[in-house]
């Protein structure tokens, strides 16, 4: 029996067990593979015992359904910096990617499966360059992942974005509101406006368009004196004013490398109330609800169809790459080439065009 680890990284997102239930089942029906999962991404493999759980089929019956990860997931402890406490109590990051590489083939595996996001797949190209048979399955609730054209998680997130601001836009009109929803989308706009376009909202603010507060107050005052009197925005949580930056903590977790976003629609609220604007403004930061809960159909078909070209490309010793959703299809590209451009949306992008056709706002 040749052994498969999976290891799901990074945040978490609705599709993972999908993907994982996938995987066991073709694994299972191909025949001479036994498929298990390292707990926290990278972690159970270096823990002491390690922590690594046998994947049957049994143990993946019908959790395509379930959000989360079964094998849970972290976004610290990157092997390529990995956090080291020093004699002195500091911290120190280091490569460890070798000792990682030579521990899982150590433990006989044959194979190894990385679901997880930009960083996740930077992971997995260092680990392939250090000589391990490792394909990636990408994953993010942000899509911003270049080599494809979508991720799982991402529809569902939309869904959810868009059930909320359908709710924030009847007590909008209710009480002549202007209604500030905060959405993810660290580095890309793609919740942002899709949730815009499908929920109908007058202003969308995207990392990649940095906003002008006064072409912002320009739309909110307009949409006053024609009589309908409210407004609906949806920022995204990485978008930042003109003049101005995004809004963010850094992490006090050891070996957590993010900026810790969320608050912009807060210092939005702010701009737009000292700028003597009359309407009344109220704040939502939707947050992890995004990432939680069921997957969505679409994204439910799509984690499985990863899955199960993930496997195909281990029985053919495909190794080095990424699985990607294109042009309506499932293929894959070398892991090089997937990390190495960000999926940013451009001012050309035919919904950034079509949300200004329809008169939503980018405060630009
Ligand atoms: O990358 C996905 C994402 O959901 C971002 O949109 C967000 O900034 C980040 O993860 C939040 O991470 P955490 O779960 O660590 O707070």
């Amino acid at each position: 029996m040749k052994k498969i680890l999976l290891a799901t990284g990074g945040g978490d997102c609705p599709g993972l067990n999908a993907v994982i239930r996938a995987i066991v089942k073709s694994a299972k029906i191909h025949g001479g593979y036994e498929v298990y999962g390292s707990i926290e991404a990278f972690k159970g493999v270096l823990s002491e015992p390690t922590e690594i759980v046998k994947l049957s089929r049994k143990k993946v019956a019908g959790i395509h359904v379930l959000g989360g990860t079964i094998i849970k997931t972290t976004n610290k402890g990157n092997p390529l910096a990995y956090p080291v406490q020093q004699p002195d109590g500091t911290w120190k990051s280091v490569d460890i990617t070798d000792n990682l590489t030579k521990r899982i083939q150590d433990l006989g595996f044959e194979a190894v499966v990385n679901i997880g996001g930009d960083g996740s797949q930077k992971i997995s190209q260092a680990l392939f360059e250090r000589g391990l048979n490792i394909i990636g399955v990408p994953k993010t609730i942000d899509n911003d992942l270049s080599a494809t054209d979508l991720t799982f998680g991402f529809t569902t997130a939309v869904q959810i974005a868009t059930d909320s601001l359908d709710k924030l836009v009847t007590t909008a009109a209710s009480h002549h509101r202007v209604m500030v929803m905060e959405v993810m989308g660290r580095d890309a706009g793609w919740i942002a406006l899709h949730t815009s376009i499908a929920g109908g909202a007058e202003i969308c603010l995207i990392p990649e368009i940095p906003y002008d507060i006064n072409k912002v107050l320009k739309t909110i005052n307009k949409r006053y004196k024609k009589g309908e009197g409210f407004v609906n925005i949806v920022i995204a949580e990485g978008a930042k004013p003109a003049e101005g930056s995004i809004v963010g903590q850094k992490s006090k977790d050891v070996g957590e490398e993010h900026i810790k976003l969320g608050g912009i629609a807060n210092y939005l609220k702010q701009q737009i109330e000292e700028s003597g604007c009359l309407a009344q403004v109220r704040t939502t930061i939707l947050g992890h609800v995004q990432r939680g809960g069921t997957p969505v159909a679409f994204d439910r078909i799509l984690a499985t169809a990863m899955g199960v070209k993930a496997f195909e490309m281990i029985a053919n010793g495909e190794y080095g790459k990424m699985v990607t959703y294109r042009n309506n299809g499932i293929s894959n590209v070398s892991l090089a080439e997937a990390v190495s451009a960000y999926n940013f949306l451009s001012k050309e992008h035919y919904l950034v065009r079509t949300a200004r056709a329809i008169g939503i706002s980018f405060g630009d």
